[in-house]
């Protein structure tokens, strides 16, 4: 359920936050100043119960006013002082924290561009989304707070010892007699609360992934009417969610119930120890009154420990949920087998026994593809078809290195794919997808996103030529209309034009279009395909097609099927030789429509 590989086995909490060193680094002086500070401050405010028996001794005993007056004047200028120091420590750590948060959002991000495709197809977005935003929260409020005050309150409750055991050594060790169980009921609490904290960021993160799930599917949810039912899952997660936190809150109030307990019990105890000892003229009121103030002041360094405890463990989840997506392996440059030459005129682009197997498929299914060998000629445009299902969008993925082939190799004019930097592949490779995704941003900074360096407005023009997509000069402010979240306000034909106008703006050598025209009107396909001709010219792409009026659009046709690509040949030849590719192409209606277009075309050319 959580999309991740939870790991389930014990870690430590100490561990895991060590890892955040490499981003604490830059800030490490000021968060040392900041607890320099914020110790200096606490242990103000045990000097403060000192002032008081200074007061209570003498100038109260004594009655002397003044002195009163000035003893006032002392503890007012140590509260202002306390105050001031505390508000400094929080001004040191507030922009070097809200740094550490967005470096390493930043990496995360950067990180989560450059995982494999393969990544994404496992992991769902919510638990990305997630750890890129409650949990890097989280991580920023354990460095603000906990870090410091664990250290601090640490300090605090050690001087503070020190001053009770010396002024009165009896009635400090009742104090210190909570102590043993305490460590122990804390260490029980921090293994407990781990475990729940884990359960609820991944709970958070499969929450995540409805809410955005349903977002983009609305269109679906609304159309078939299944609000109710969504709404019924979410509220389900939700209420697991609040299980959790449920459960979260009872360990966060069992520890700390105890925690205020024990030592309130230590401090009556010492009260009624104490008042018997003055009665008894063994102990000044000065020195009473000054214990227990001390003892008081001590009590919420003391009561804090298990809400940082807390934080601590939520943070140290956090730092592994993050950690579980940085340590995924990026894409590899990957290093080709020392390249044997290949022959001179085997340019274009050739599938050399392409193999290729989904990472996540089950045991023992055959591959997607099983072995695939195909000539695309330079200059040559080659439609590849196939029945639903047969491979052919995953054949178009190997291309561009989105997913890597699992035997063979993939040759673009000589030269393997994976020794090319990615880089270089990407300027050579332009694609297009099935699902057109638009960005939101401008029709022309979408388009423009296909190529590399600075193409101008001229290049955008020709390409918006190319695809036919002259609807975008009627939009409201033409090229630079802003178009919604995905591109919804345009039509499905709108967008795939865009899409293909992206793929042609760079130019590039080789082009890959995955169905580009199958929303678009018989019409302006015919259109569109006339103006790729003259893009096409010096291009080689492979093109595929379900219609028999796209795949018109190719000199040759090859015909994918179990695995392997069974026939090539022009789209007549395989009318008349293959069965199955006049199977296929029979169903779409306008069969032998195109016969003259095709004859009108570039025809064999290679
Ligand atoms: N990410 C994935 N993980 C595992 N299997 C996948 C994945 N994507 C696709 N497949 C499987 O690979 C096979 C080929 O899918 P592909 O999308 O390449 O078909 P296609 O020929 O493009 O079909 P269509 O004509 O419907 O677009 C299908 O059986 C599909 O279930
Ligand atoms: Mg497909």
């Amino acid at each position: 359920m959580t999309g991740a590989d939870a790991p389930t086995r014990k870690r430590s909490a100490v561990r895991s936050l060590l890892r955040l060193w490499p981003y604490v680094r830059p800030v490490r002086r000021r968060l040392a100043w900041a607890a320099v500070v914020a110790v200096l401050a606490s242990c103000l405010s045990l000097v403060i119960p000192l002032v008081l028996k200074w007061l209570v001794d003498g100038p109260v005993a004594e009655r002397d006013p003044g002195g009163v007056w000035l003893g006032a004047l002392y503890l007012l200028l140590l509260g202002l002082a306390e105050a001031a120091l505390f508000g400094l420590r929080r001004w040191l750590v507030a922009r070097p924290l809200a740094g550490v948060e967005a470096a390493m959002r930043d990496d995360l991000y950067r990180h989560l561009q450059r995982l494999p495709v393969a990544f994404h197809d496992r992991w769902p977005s919510g638990q990305l989304l997630s750890r890129g935003t409650t949990d890097l929260m989280l991580l920023r409020m354990f460095l603000a707070f906990p870090l410091t005050f664990l250290l601090v309150n640490g300090v605090t409750i050690l001087v503070g010892f020190v001053i009770l055991l010396q002024q009165q050594w009896s009635l400090g060790l009742v104090l210190l007699a909570p102590a043993v169980p305490l460590v122990v009921l804390c260490s029980l609490f921090e293994s407990k609360y781990a475990l729940v904290a884990r359960r609820s960021q991944d709970q958070v993160g499969d929450l995540t992934t409805v809410v955005e799930e349903s977002v983009l599917g609305i269109r679906v949810i609304k159309g078939f009417g299944r609000h109710r039912s969504q709404a019924r899952a979410f509220r389900e997660l939700s209420l697991t969610l609040r299980g959790t936190e449920l459960v979260k809150a009872r360990l966060l109030a069992g520890i700390w119930a105890t925690i205020t307990a024990l030592p309130e019990l230590a401090i009556g105890a010492a009260l009624v120890l104490g008042t018997v000892q003055v009665a008894d003229g063994g102990l000044s009121a000065g020195t009473l009154v000054a214990f227990l103030s001390t003892a008081l002041a001590l009590r919420w360094p003391v009561e804090s420990i298990g809400f940082l405890l807390a934080i601590s463990q939520d943070a140290a989840t956090a730092t592994e949920r993050y950690f579980e997506v940085m340590d995924a392996p990026q894409e590899t440059e990957g290093v080709a087998p020392p390249s044997s030459p290949v022959a001179a005129g085997r340019g274009g682009m050739v599938f050399d026994a392409v193999e290729f197997r989904y990472p996540d498929a089950p045991e023992g299914t055959p591959p997607v593809l099983a072995r695939v060998d195909l000539h695309v000629r330079p200059g040559e445009t080659m439609a590849l078809v196939g029945a639903t299902g047969s491979g052919k969008t995953t054949l178009t993925a190997l291309v561009p290195r989105l997913h890597e082939v699992t035997g063979g190799r993939i040759t673009l004019d000589g030269q393997d794919i994976t020794a090319m930097p990615r880089e270089r592949l990407r300027e050579l490779v332009s694609v297009a997808f099935e699902e057109p995704t638009l960005f939101s941003a401008s029709v022309g900074e979408n388009v423009l996103m296909g190529a590399g360096g600075g193409p101008g407005e001229a290049d955008l023009e020709r390409a918006l030529d190319t695809a036919q997509a002259h609807f975008v000069h009627r939009l409201p402010e033409g090229a630079a209309t802003q178009v919604g979240e995905q591109g919804l306000s345009l039509s499905g034909g709108q967008r795939q034009r865009l899409a293909l106008a992206r793929a042609v703006v760079g130019r590039p050598r080789f082009l890959v279009l995955d169905d580009p025209l199958s929303a678009l009107d018989v019409h302006t396909e015919a259109l569109v395909e006339a103006a790729l001709r003259r893009v096409l010219a010096d291009t080689t792409a492979l093109v595929v097609a379900h219609r028999p009026s796209t795949v018109l659009l190719a000199d040759r046709v090859a015909l994918l099927s179990g695995g392997r690509v069974t026939a090539v040949g022009t789209h007549q030849e395989l009318l008349r030789t293959s069965d199955e590719y006049a199977w296929l192409m029979s169903g779409a209606g306008d069969g032998g429509a195109g016969d003259g277009r095709a004859a009108a075309g570039k025809g064999d050319t290679a």
